[in-house]
């Protein structure tokens, strides 16, 4: 793989903790959009290099379809990306999930629509580095009055890279073949290198390509969503459905398939073990075939088991499925111990990387979050991150008998989002000098 090439965003764990910024622009002027792209390509930092042009401030730039036209990226050229990608997310809905109260009509605007062209992420160690770099960048923006900033999302990572339910995020991650980052779980042979990145062998044997070639290789898609969360809803949930504090952690970890400290039940099934969620080197190694195949440590239909079955028997391929995934929280947290919603708008910027929307990102969402059928639970949705509309039933396998969780609420709300496209430093370069 040519990590030179490479947007470090794509294989690059993030730093922790971090503060982030989603900005969102819009092109008004194809000339001035494509300066934009050269000054990208200066600072967008490689997967090869440790260290940013911008000190320690991160960024990624990446274009959405339409951004891509108001570019003026030749149609022929356009017609050769993946056709989820030229849909846009919004147009997806349906097919997500994103109905009732997910639906694109409710989304936050511009979220969605076609003003979206260009979503640049910053990150830094904290907000004030973040908020220093950003002053920084200001001037060269305002002379590019044909580019506008059309929204701005502030997110955080705290050190214990906890998401608003409480649950350690950040965990499990795959190998990629060629890249210098190893995967989370030594048990899974590392992915071709073309699950991720165009240009390159894929699982299948298949080659993605675009014509050019030049403006697709080493370059990925991105699904960029932002999950409101209710967690006063998710704490009443908890309590109401359990026999006391250590039960409501208990059923805490049966839907997410792991303890809040991150420790997995397959590895820590009765009880927590805080050492073993903060542990890098132990906390992702497990699989689910042979110690538990009927679900009675980890449930199939749990958040982590549906979102990555590993080598449990479910109907199709899980390696074909996968994904490289980064989770940012927004909003002000909910404080401990409080059930009942202050209102606030809080959540998970949540952003999938990889070479195939469709059987990867879409997949994962529709086949295994939204529904059942792949590991025999007829329509059961996932009891964390599903969307869709009205409740919908858990069963946790137990013995004697299993145990049914009648109507649960969702507590994930999709409040926008999009498709992009992250181009290699050669593409940006290559649409910086786009001529008419
Ligand atoms: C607000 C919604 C969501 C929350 C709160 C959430 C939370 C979590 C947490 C706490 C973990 C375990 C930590 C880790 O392994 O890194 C996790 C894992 C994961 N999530 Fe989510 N998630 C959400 C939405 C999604 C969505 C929409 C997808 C995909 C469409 C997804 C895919 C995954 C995957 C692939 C894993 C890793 C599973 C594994 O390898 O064991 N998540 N999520």
């Amino acid at each position: 793989m040519d990590l030179h090439d490479i947007q470090r965003g794509v294989l690059s764990p993030r730093p922790s903790p971090y503060a982030a910024t989603y900005v969102l622009f819009r092109i008004d002027d194809r000339a001035h959009g494509r300066e934009l792209m050269r000054r990208a390509a200066s600072v967008v930092t490689s997967a090869a290099d440790t260290l940013s042009p911008l000190g320690e401030t991160w960024v990624s730039v990446a274009v959405t379809y339409q951004g891509l036209r108001a570019l003026g990226v030749p149609q022929s050229a356009l017609d050769t990306f993946a056709w989820e990608f030229r849909q846009g997310m919004a147009a997806r809905a349906t097919a997500l999930g994103d109905i009732g109260p997910s639906s694109p009509e409710h989304w936050e605007q511009p979220l969605g629509g076609p003003d979206v062209h260009v979503v640049l992420t910053a990150l830094a160690p904290d907000t004030a580095l973040l908020e220093a770099a950003i002053d920084r960048a200001r001037p060269a923006f305002r002379q590019l009055s044909g580019v506008t900033a059309i929204w701005r999302q502030e997110c955080h990572a705290l050190p214990t890279e906890t998401e608003p339910f409480g649950y350690r995020d950040g965990i499990s991650h795959p190998a990629v073949e060629g890249s210098d980052v190893p995967g989370s779980n030594p048990r899974e042979q590392p992915l071709k290198a073309g699950e991720f990145v165009l240009g390159q062998p894929d699982e299948l044997g298949g080659v993605q390509t675009t014509e050019p070639d030049v403006l697709g290789r080493n370059g990925s898609y991105v699904a960029f969503r932002k999950l409101r969360q209710d967690v006063a809803a998710f704490r009443r949930f908890l309590e109401q459905n359990s026999d006391g504090p250590d039960d409501a952690e208990l059923l805490a970890a049966k839907l997410m398939g792991r303890w809040r400290s991150g420790a997995p039940l397959a590895l820590a099934p009765e009880r927590d073990d805080p050492a073993l969620g903060a542990d890098r080197t132990r906390n992702n190694v497990f699989g689910y075939a042979c110690d538990d195949p009927g679900g009675f440590v980890t449930p199939g239909g749990c958040h982590i088991r549906r979102a990555n079955p590993r080598d449990a028997a479910v109907a199709g391929e899980p390696r074909l499925h996968r994904m490289i995934r980064r989770g940012t929280a927004y909003g002000p947290l909910l404080p401990d111990g409080v059930t009942v919603d202050d209102g606030a708008d809080r959540g998970l910027m949540f952003a999938f990387v990889g070479a195939h929307l469709g059987r990867q990102f879409e997949f994962a969402q529709s086949q295994w979050l939204n529904d059942g059928v792949f590991f025999g639970a007829g329509d059961a949705r996932d009891p964390i991150a599903a969307t869709g509309d009205g409740p919908h039933d858990y069963t946790i396998p137990r013995r004697p008998v299993r145990r049914r969780l009648r109507d649960l609420p969702g507590f994930v709300t999709t409040r926008g989002g999009e498709y992009a496209f992250l181009p290699s430093l050669s593409a940006l370069r290559w649409l910086g000098a786009l001529t008419d």
